[in-house]
């Protein structure tokens, strides 16, 4: 049997732009993304998609209608496919047993029950979403205890690795593809299948196969150990900031260092996005549960060390203005997690911002991609704030760098955005209140140029 028909159960950040990839690279293939949120899919389907992601509305634009569709009809999709991919959220437990740290897999459950309801052929179901370890085993049980025709299922664990801001481009030319399934000759043919469809455009030996459980674990593990890259050289950027060394020269000169490598050891505000404090709040229940509570303890400390890092910025920025930022107008460049994108999940810009509104702060906030709506209702949350209406009189959004730093006390840069680079420190200077400060959390600006000018300038793991 080839694929010829390919259905993906999640239109998120991962559902939508890896489909459209595959359907760009193969256009024997009929690829339908479908999603309980008739919102998310209206937007798949109009001239403004749902998530910004360099590239993606090329691919979109070229395939959508041809052989890439998006839909709400789950049934319709799940029927006539061969393959099926979960791609659905697994966010961190809000509840009873392993709240605030287990996967709260009822969306990976909902699906797989609705595949045993729907399927009247054989289907290779495919775990794309992140799970944890043995995830594969509950969803066998559930689609076989389910199952309303005689039907065969195959479950495969195909994690994904792209990364927001650069998806396109991740999907495009994969380091590698992971594909787990089963030690069996069914196994074995549902992998092959699953692995010509990434034959059309990644070479066969950057396709790896693995059993299922090592499959799910790597997907938890390179979240872990790139997080970890972070939270470590975070954890020296506070030695420089109190030695007089500098993080972003200790990191070239480790990083120089074939062993080591130089990627992912900018020093920063702390990490953000979806998964990575979710992937490892996931592995360190997984290892509590195992019994294991020192390997659980070693990953714990990579979350720890990133909420220190993200108060210690925060706490530094109110020291510097004199121990008060009561009333004082302070303006946030970059609201999302990471540059070109325009999500927010996790992003440290939400414990800035808590920690300044705590404090009596009137925030300006600009980003160049985040909807202003996002923002307010970030920072109104229940986890963030006891008084929506309170925060509500507190922050202005702006859709302008420049109005947004207008009268302010301070500046602190959130997100690495390109644009922040080149803007007009000058022209900003003579707008700002004097002493006219610049916490630079993501290491971008020139800080000889920004002090010549006039500004007082800090900035993470460099004593200026
Ligand atoms: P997302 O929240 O953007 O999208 C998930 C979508 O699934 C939502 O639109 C939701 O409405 C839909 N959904 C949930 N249950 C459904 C159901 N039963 N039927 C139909 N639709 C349903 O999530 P995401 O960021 O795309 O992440 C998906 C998974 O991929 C997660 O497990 C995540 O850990 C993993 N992952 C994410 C990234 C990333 O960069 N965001 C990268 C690699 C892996
Ligand atoms: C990350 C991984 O890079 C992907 O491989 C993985 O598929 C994905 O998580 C996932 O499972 O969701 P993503 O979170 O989209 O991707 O973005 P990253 O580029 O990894 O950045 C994560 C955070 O770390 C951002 O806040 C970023 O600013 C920060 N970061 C990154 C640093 O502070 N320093 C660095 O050197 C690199």
């Amino acid at each position: 049997m080839v694929i010829s028909n390919v259905c993906c159960i999640g239109a998120g950040y991962v559902g939508g732009p890896t489909c459209s990839v595959i359907a760009l690279k193969c256009p024997n293939i009929k690829v339908t993304v479908v999603d309980k949120s008739a919102d998310r899919i209206a937007q798949w389907n109009s001239d403004k998609l749902p998530i910004y992601e360099p590239g993606l509305d090329e691919v979109v634009k070229k395939c959508r209608n041809v052989n890439l569709f998006f839909s709400t009809d789950i049934e319709q999709a799940i029927k006539e496919s061969d393959l099926i991919f979960i791609s659905v959220n697994t966010p961190t437990k809000t509840f009873g047993n392993g709240k605030g740290r287990a996967a709260d897999l009822k969306y990976v459950e909902s699906a797989a029950r609705m595949i045993a309801e729907i399927a009247q052929s054989n289907k290779i179901v495919v775990e794309k979403s992140t799970v944890p370890v043995k995830a594969a085993e509950s969803i066998m049980q559930i689609l076989k205890a389910n199952q309303k025709h005689n039907v065969r299922y195959d479950i495969l664990s195909n994690p994904e690795f792209l990364a927001e801001g650069t998806a396109i481009n991740d999907l495009l030319y994969a380091d590698r593809i992971l594909i787990g399934g089963e030690d069996t000759t069914d196994g074995h043919k549902a992998v092959e299948k699953l692995g010509w469809i990434y034959q059309h455009w990644i070479p066969k030996e950057n396709i790896i196969t693995t059993n299922t459980w090592s499959s799910e674990l790597s997907k938890l593990a390179a979240n872990a150990f790139l997080a970890q890259r972070i939270s470590s050289i975070n954890s020296l950027s506070a030695v420089c900031e109190s030695t007089g060394a500098d993080v972003s020269e200790v990191a070239k000169a480790i990083g120089l260092d074939s062993r080591i490598g130089s990627k992912f050891l900018q020093a920063s505000v702390g990490f953000g996005g979806s998964c990575f404090q979710k992937d490892i709040l996931n592995l360190v229940y997984i290892c509590e549960g195992l019994n294991l509570p020192e390997v659980a303890a070693y990953w714990q400390q990579v979350i720890d060390m990133n909420e220190y890092q993200k108060t210690r910025f925060s706490q530094n920025i109110i020291e510097c203005l004199f121990n008060t930022v009561s009333d004082k107008r302070i303006s946030i460049l970059g609201f999302a997690f990471k540059k070109n994108t325009g999500d927010t999940r996790e992003t440290p810009a939400i414990t800035v911002c808590k920690t300044l509104l705590e404090e009596g702060a009137q925030l300006d906030i600009y980003d160049p991609k985040v909807e202003p709506e996002q923002i307010i209702d970030d920072l109104t949350h229940p986890f963030v704030t006891e008084s929506p209406e309170c925060v509500k009189k507190s922050v202005q959004i702006h859709n302008d760098p420049y109005s947004a730093v207008q009268g302010t006390h301070a500046i602190v840069v959130c997100t690495e955005w390109d644009e922040f680079v080149d803007l007009d420190f000058n022209r900003i200077y003579q707008s700002m209140m004097k002493p006219s400060y610049i916490f630079d959390g993501r290491k971008i600006l020139d800080h000889v140029k920004l002090e010549n000018i006039g500004f007082h300038v800090q900035t993470i793991g460099k004593r200026l």
